[in-house]
Formats: structure tokens, C-alpha cells, sequence
């Protein structure tokens, strides 16, 4: 894991998930060790986001590392024409690693191939979402006790939703059962449900919620992203499909921990924020940890 980029979930192994998840649960005991002090972290961000950003710039701030980067590609020299690899070989010169969200899928990969520091992939269009998918399973870990035979669902956009396709994939390391719940223009795509037949597991799909919630371990809701469809009216006939309020939780398992990679619009109302089966906050929160972790294993500073 030292010195290699991380592009796609299927880089580690189930014993490297475990491993960050264990330092990062040393990381929430003692937020602030100032172990990456010589280091300069860039976060290179070309789509929008809060946490990722945020929660990267947290951790990397915490272990005493310096941080440059941008969040609006239209204030660098990318306005100008300059290509990805250009600017990430330029900025290769001033960090000791990068992280970058990028609208293309496979941008990070392409980042990587070119890179003479490690990458980490925060987000590629609607491809995956690695670092997202670490904190998910330390979420997940932290409120179940183990990650091993739950019963998940995920709901919303199961197409263009690349916290769900890292996610999926990395719960087929431990003997998960999967409940899709999409419209029909909105399923898994086929690669992803062929890893899960192909890990000997099994998925439902569903177009309707209620009948999921009395079933499972983790509720994994999702918003239906806006910016992914190219027709405004195909989003339009799909945005309110699935609005999780307060009283439809009444059936559910005492144990059920409702996450969400965020951001939410409308499809968990605010009444549900304050049910002790609401996790999403913390699970947030939980992406720093996970992140420090992330970034002083890869920098070889653990
Ligand atoms: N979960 C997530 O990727 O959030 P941001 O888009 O705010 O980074």
C-alpha cells in the first residue's frame, strides 16, 4: 500500500481494508499526531464536494501535513488548456501525494499511470469512489461489530452512483446480502451484480422501499444525482422516488443504521435526523479518521 495510488476499491484486499480500518480507529482515539510534518498533501478537486474535500484537508491538517490545491479547476491554468497530465505532473513537483476528484471516469487511473506520486482517486463521474467506501465500511464495522453476513440495502441512484458500485464490490468480501432499490431506469449496472454472482452472493431488486426496511442491517440511502443525466426530463420523472420519513422506520431492526454518502435533497426528511438509527452525520465525521489513516499508510508514515 506504500507509495501506490488508490484508484479503484478493487486495489486492496480484504486484509488492507481491515488494516486502515484499524489504524483509523487509533486515529479516532488521538485525532492530532503531528506525523506528517515534512509532507505537502495537494487536493487537485475539478467537481464540486464538501466532505471529501473537507474531510481530506481535516486529516491532513491534523497530522501536521501542509496542504495546496484547488476547488474550481476554472481559477487554474486548465481554463487555459492545459492538460490533466500536464497539470498533474506540474503539481507531482510541489506534493508528496495527490488527491483528485475528477467529472471523467477513469481519470484517475489515467492520473496514476502518469503521476510520479501516489494518487488517490476521490471521486471519478460515476465510476467509484474508493476512500468513500473505507469510511462506509468503518461506519458499518463500528455500529454492526463486524462487517461479516449483514444484510444491506441501497437505495436511489443504483446506476450513476459511485459510492454504491465501490461500496457493493467491497461487501462481497464479506458474505453480504444485497437489496437494490431503484426506478428501473436507476439499477446496478450489470458489472457490478455480475461481481456479486461471481463472489457466490445474492441480490433482490425492488422498485419499492417499505417492503426492504423491516430486513436489513444498514439502510445505504442515496440522493438521485441531478448533474449525472443528460435529459432533464428523465431526472425529472425520477427524482422523488424514494423519501425515507420518520414513521416508515417503525418495523425496523433495532440494529439498523441508516447511512448516506451525502449530500441529501430531499429523500430522508429532517425528522429522521434525529432518530438514534440515523448514522450519517458521524459517518461523515468518521472520513477523517479513515482518511488520516489512508494517507499516513500510503505515505509510509505507520
Ligand atoms: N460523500 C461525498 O463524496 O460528499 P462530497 O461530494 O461532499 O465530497
Amino acid at each position: 500500500m506504500e507509495n501506490k495510488s488508490l484508484v479503484s476499491i478493487n486495489d486492496y484486499t480484504k486484509e488492507e481494508y481491515q488494516k486502515i480500518l484499524d489504524l483509523a480507529e487509533e486515529f479516532e482515539v488521538r485525532t492530532t499526531q503531528k506525523i506528517l510534518e515534512n509532507y505537502v498533501v495537494a487536493t487537485l478537486f475539478f467537481e464540486p464536494s464538501t466532505r471529501t474535500r473537507l474531510s481530506f484537508e481535516s486529516a491532513a491538517s491534523r497530522l501536521g501535513a501542509k496542504v495546496i490545491g484547488f476547488t474550481d479547476s476554472a481559477s487554474t491554468s486548465v481554463k487555459k488548456g492545459e492538460s490533466l497530465k500536464d497539470t498533474i505532473l506540474t503539481v507531482s513537483k510541489y506534493s508528496d501525494i495527490i488527491v483528485m476528484r475528477h467529472p471523467r471516469e477513469g481519470s484517475a487511473k489515467y492520473a496514476s499511470e502518469v503521476s510520479p506520486v501516489p494518487i488517490i482517486n476521490a471521486g471519478d463521474g460515476s465510476n467509484q469512489h474508493p476512500t468513500q467506501t473505507l469510511l462506509d465500511l468503518y461506519s458499518i464495522r463500528k455500529t454492526q461489530g463486524s462487517l461479516d453476513n449483514k444484510e444491506v440495502a441501497f437505495v436511489g441512484d443504483l446506476k450513476f452512483g459511485r459510492t454504491v458500485h465501490s461500496l457493493v464490490i467491497a461487501l462481497c468480501s464479506f458474505n453480504t446480502t444485497f437489496h437494490l432499490v431503484s426506478p428501473v431506469e436507476l439499477k446496478l449496472p450489470s458489472y457490478v451484480k455480475k461481481h456479486i454472482k461471481e463472489s457466490n452472493l445474492t441480490y433482490y431488486q425492488y422498485t419499492d422501499l417499505s417492503d426492504v426496511i423491516p430486513k436489513v442491517d444498514i439502510l445505504y440511502m442515496t440522493r438521485i444525482q441531478r448533474e449525472r443525466f443528460s435529459d432533464p426530463i428523465e431526472y425529472e420523472k425520477v427524482k422523488n422516488s424514494y423519501i425515507l420519513k420518520n414513521n416508515m422506520l417503525n418495523n425496523s431492526k433495532d440494529n439498523l443504521k441508516i447511512l448516506h454518502p451525502l449530500p441529501r435533497v430531499n429523500e430522508i426528511t429532517e425528522d429522521v435526523d434525529s432518530n438514534p438509527k440515523a448514522y450519517y452525520f458521524q459517518q461523515a465525521q468518521n472520513g477523517v479518521y479513515v482518511r488520516q489513516a489512508l494517507l499516513t499508510t500510503i505515505l509510509g508514515a505507520k
